[in-house]
C-alpha cells in the first residue's frame, strides 16, 4: 500500500499525487474537460470514473502485448498508481483516417482512410500551443535523442495495430489518437492515459462519434458516449 502525499501537478482533466515512494505517483481523474488548448471549458459528468477504467484496460491490454506503460494498479474510482515519469515533451499522433487538424491543414475531407498510418509530432508546450514539429525540431530543441525517437514511433505503431484491432472487435473504429511517453529508470514507458479524451473513436458503420468531439463541437450526448466507450470495452 502506497500512501498518498501532495499534489505535484494539476492539469486540465488530471492531478497528479505524490507518494510516500519517490517512483510512484498516483495519477486522479477529474471532469474536468477542455478543448481548444483551454480555451473552451466544461464539466463531462463521471467522465473522470470512466478515463480511468478505460486506461486501466488499455494500459493492461498492452502491457500483456509487449508494450511498458507506467500503469501499476488500479486504487479507486478516480485514481490509478503509475511509475513516475520524466515526461518526454513530444506528443505522438498516430492518424488511421483524416479527421480535426489533419483534414483542415491538408485539405482533406474527414473520414478519409489512410492507406497506411500517419504519425505526426506536437511539442508539448501550453504556452506555444502545442505547435506541430518535427524530427529537425525536436533535435534543436533536445527533446529526445535519435533513439528515443525511434523507439517511440516504433511503439506507438505497434500500439496502434494492437488498439486498432482491439476496438474493431468492438465495433469501433480507431480514428487517431495521441500518447505521450517518458523515462523511468532507463527505459521509456507509455505513459498518461488512453481516453476518448485524446483519441476519436467512432460507431460502425454509422460513423457516430463516441469521443470528445462530442464536447468539442457540441454535439450533445457526451457522457453517454464515453459510457458506451466503457460498456464495449471495460468489463472483460
Ligand atoms: N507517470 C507520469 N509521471 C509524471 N507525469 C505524468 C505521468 N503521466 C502523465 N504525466 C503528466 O501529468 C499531467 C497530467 O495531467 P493532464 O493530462 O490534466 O495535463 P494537461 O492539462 O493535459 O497538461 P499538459 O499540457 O502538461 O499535458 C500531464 O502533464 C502529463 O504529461
Ligand atoms: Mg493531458
Amino acid at each position: 500500500m502506497v500512501e498518498k502525499r501532495e499534489k505535484v501537478y494539476e492539469g486540465k482533466a488530471k492531478v497528479m499525487f505524490a507518494t510516500d515512494n519517490p517512483d510512484f505517483l498516483i495519477q486522479h481523474f477529474t471532469d474536468n474537460a477542455t478543448a481548444f488548448n483551454g480555451k473552451k471549458k466544461g464539466i463531462i459528468k463521471n467522465k473522470g470514473i470512466i478515463n480511468n477504467k478505460i486506461t486501466a484496460k488499455i494500459f493492461t491490454l498492452l502491457e500483456e502485448n509487449g508494450i511498458p506503460t507506467h500503469f501499476v494498479e488500479v486504487l479507486n474510482d478516480r485514481e490509478m498508481l503509475v511509475k513516475k515519469l520524466d515526461i518526454v515533451k513530444v506528443e505522438l499522433v498516430i492518424r488511421n483516417y483524416a479527421a480535426g487538424s489533419i483534414a483542415r491543414r491538408l485539405g482533406l475531407e474527414a473520414g478519409i482512410e489512410f492507406p497506411f498510418p500517419i504519425v505526426e509530432y506536437f511539442y508539448k508546450s501550453d504556452e506555444l500551443d502545442d505547435p506541430m514539429i518535427n524530427d529537425w525540431h525536436i533535435k534543436y530543441l533536445n527533446l529526445a535523442t535519435p533513439e528515443e525517437l525511434k523507439y517511440m514511433v516504433d511503439a506507438a505503431l505497434k500500439v496502434n495495430d494492437i488498439l486498432k484491432k482491439f476496438f474493431d472487435e468492438r465495433n469501433i473504429k480507431l480514428i487517431d489518437f495521441k500518447l505521450e511517453f517518458g523515462r523511468h529508470d532507463g527505459q521509456i514507458l507509455l505513459g498518461d492515459e488512453f481516453a476518448p479524451d485524446g483519441s476519436r473513436l467512432w460507431n460502425k458503420p454509422d460513423d457516430y462519434v463516441l469521443d470528445k468531439d462530442r464536447f468539442r463541437k457540441d454535439l450533445g450526448f457526451v457522457e453517454e458516449a464515453y459510457e458506451e466507450v466503457c460498456r464495449r470495452i471495460c468489463g472483460e
